[in-house]
């Protein structure tokens, strides 16, 4: 989501609804505006774009102050409707809340709140954080007090801002592990995800730290912890023009959501584990006793979440022991499939919008099979329209080519599998805990691989004159050498294919020939070693035959080495999620070898995001 905080001499609403144009790649399901005027608040939302909530305001306008917030949704709790859109505003009116991230607690929260009789209207956690924070300041008396004793009781990731109709001229905010930045100006302050939303006005920037209140007036900014200490913050210039801000900085949209990948992982979990390592997947609303019923899983799927569907079969076999079935959407409903009740289909979409797809699910809910939706889009027509949706947290994906989405749809449906396995209970009862124990620690893991890639990109560059890449694979690592491939075509417009290495005897090994360049993703030397071996016997079989062998392999496999002559090393991880750590350095590898041919990275030619034709 996209936020903006403003107080100072200018006209607030001007100031808010121009940032909130620049933050509008961040979300744009709905959008909402909250300025202090005449001794009140003032507030207008509307679902959809922002230029939706411009209509609104020119129609009814909203009395003019000199302190705002604004808001550019896209939603996680409650789909994108008016009343879920942000601002949201105690029962009085007089306290206004955008909120950016995702509170875990809230059911708690809110039951307390409506066991002292507060009305909340909205199905979202941010509207909780209102009224907790008009209670709190009406005993605390001091608006950054409030919000100190208010974060304290809040579990989650979250960035809080707040205005308040008793505060005039004060705008208060909070940050846990969700972006937010001040701008300092002269006699005027601003708050935003990022810098992009006031470098019109300042390129004065603090960054805060975690954990951290902030109240910002005219005359400047003060930070404190969430106990009222005062807090440390960076101080810093901005030299960025306003296209590299929107990027973070980055050249491209594609590299930005690559390096975001650990946070879209570690929000994709974020309260689906309870504390005694159980998960709690409230919102798969299937009974579980039809949970129990399932005989068959089909997953269908196009592109690159295809191939997140590859990997959830090998994970749903393992984990449920039931039989699983991954498809093409394209392909699905016109070979009339065999469904029934009992089988669930699991439907994977980026952008829910895709018709591939949504034809499919339709063709299953016809044969009354109950349809799960994987999807990143909150209210997007496949999850309407599947009984139930397992939303992923990545956040908006502007990159044409999918990466972070992918990563956050194998969470989900590694989420999937582990739940059904704990729901059905399964002889693995033992390993599921141990894995979603590893699964809840593993954007520490997709971090450690961003930080070691840079040889992956000085080889890239090596290799752009090339014509072909093979990738290889086995088991899981079969779906990430395709995923490997796609993203070369993709990117590189290069031809690149993807086998499964055990078929390399049976055809594609005609295609090697010197110094053809082929990238193999080798399974865990652990766990399952026989693969390991085999994989290793495959390299040595196309090195022989002239081929230049990149390899990508767990830190500390040793066998590899003397075969390799590019090595790529990924931390361990177990074998069945290993995809989470080995896709990234194959999403770096296209994005850099299409810089170096002088491609359109972020916008490929002849693809589209999201495809709504059949
Ligand atoms: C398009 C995109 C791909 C994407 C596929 C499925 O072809 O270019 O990147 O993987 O659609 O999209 P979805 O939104 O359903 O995940």
């Amino acid at each position: 989501c996209g936020i903006v905080g403003y107080v100072g001499g200018q006209n607030a609403l001007d100031v808010v609804i121009a940032g909130l144009k620049r933050l509008e790649y961040r979300g744009y399901d709905s959008a909402g505006v909250a300025v202090l005027a005449d001794g009140g608040l003032a507030s207008a939302k509307k679902a959809g774009k922002l230029a939706n909530l411009e209509k609104e305001l020119a129609e009814r306008p909203l009395p003019s102050g000199t302190t705002g917030i604004g808001h550019t949704r896209w939603a996680t709790h409650g789909g994108p409707t008016d009343a879920n859109a942000h601002p949201h505003l105690d029962n009085a009116g007089r306290v206004a809340v955008v909120h950016n991230g995702i509170i875990e607690n809230f059911a708690a929260l809110r039951a307390e709140l409506a066991e002292r009789g507060h009305a909340l209207t909205s199905e979202t956690d941010t509207e909780v954080v209102a009224h907790l924070l008009a209670e709190t300041y009406s005993s605390a008396g001091d608006l950054a007090e409030a919000m100190r004793q208010v974060c304290r009781r809040l579990e989650g990731a979250f960035t809080l801002v707040a205005v308040s109709a008793d505060a005039p001229d004060v705008v208060v905010a909070a940050r846990r592990n969700s972006p937010l930045v001040v701008g300092v100006g002269d006699g005027e302050a601003f708050l935003a995800s990022d810098v992009a939303a006031f470098i019109a006005y300042t390129r004065e920037a603090i960054e805060l730290g975690q954990d951290q209140v902030v109240e910002l007036r005219r005359e400047g900014v003060t930070v404190t912890d969430f106990h009222g200490a005062p807090g440390t913050f960076r101080e810093y210039h901005v030299d960025w023009d306003a296209s590299a801000a929107e990027k973070g900085g980055y050249d491209y949209f594609m590299l930005k959501e690559i390096a975001e990948q650990p946070k879209a992982v570690a929000d994709t979990l974020l309260g689906r584990i309870d504390g005694s390592g159980r998960l709690t997947l409230d919102e798969v609303r299937i009974e579980q006793s039809a949970l129990r019923e399932i005989d068959k899983i089909v997953i269908v799927a196009c592109g690159t979440a295809f191939h997140a569907g590859m990997i959830a079969k090998y994970a749903i076999e393992h984990w449920t022991r039931v039989p699983c079935e991954v498809e093409l959407a394209s392909e699905f409903r016109y070979r009339d499939p065999i469904l029934d009740q009992r089988s669930l289909v699991v439907a994977i979409s980026q952008s829910g919008e895709t018709m591939d797809t949504l034809m499919a699910l339709r063709h299953a809910r016809e044969q009354g099979s109950k349809v799960l939706a994987i999807c990143n889009t909150n209210g997007s027509t496949i999850p309407r329209e599947s009984d139930a949706v397992l939303y992923t947290h990545a956040g908006p994906e502007v990159a044409v080519a999918s990466t972070k989405a992918f990563l956050t749809q194998l969470v989900a449906c590694y989420l999937v599998a582990l739940y059904l396995g704990q729901v059905r209970g399964t002889k693995w009862g033992d390993e599921i805990y141990t894995v979603i124990r590893e699964l809840s620690d593993i954007s520490k893991q997709v971090d450690q691989v961003l930080e070691t890639m840079e040889p992956v990109r000085e080889l890239a560059r090596s290799l752009k004159d090339k014509d072909t890449v093979l990738f290889l694979g086995r088991h899981v690592g079969y779906p990430v050498a395709l995923e490997g491939a796609l993203k070369l075509k993709e990117l590189a417009y290069m031809h690149a294919e993807g086998f499964a290495a055990g078929e390399l005897k049976h055809g594609p090994i005609a295609l090697i020939e010197e110094d053809l360049p082929v990238v193999v993703v080798v399974p865990s030397p652990r766990g399952r070693s026989v693969l390991h071996d085999k994989i290793v016997s495959n390299i040595q079989e196309i090195r022989a035959r002239g081929a230049r062998t990149i390899v990508i392999a767990e830190e500390g496999d040793e066998a590899v080495v003397p075969y390799a002559d590019h090595l790529i090393r990924i931390p361990a991880t177990p074998t069945l999620l290993q995809p989470l750590v080995a896709t990234v350095p194959l999403q770096v590898f296209a994005c850099e070898l299409a810089t170096a041919r002088g491609n359109e990275v972020d916008q490929p030619r002849n693809l589209a995001k999201s495809v709504t034709v059949e």
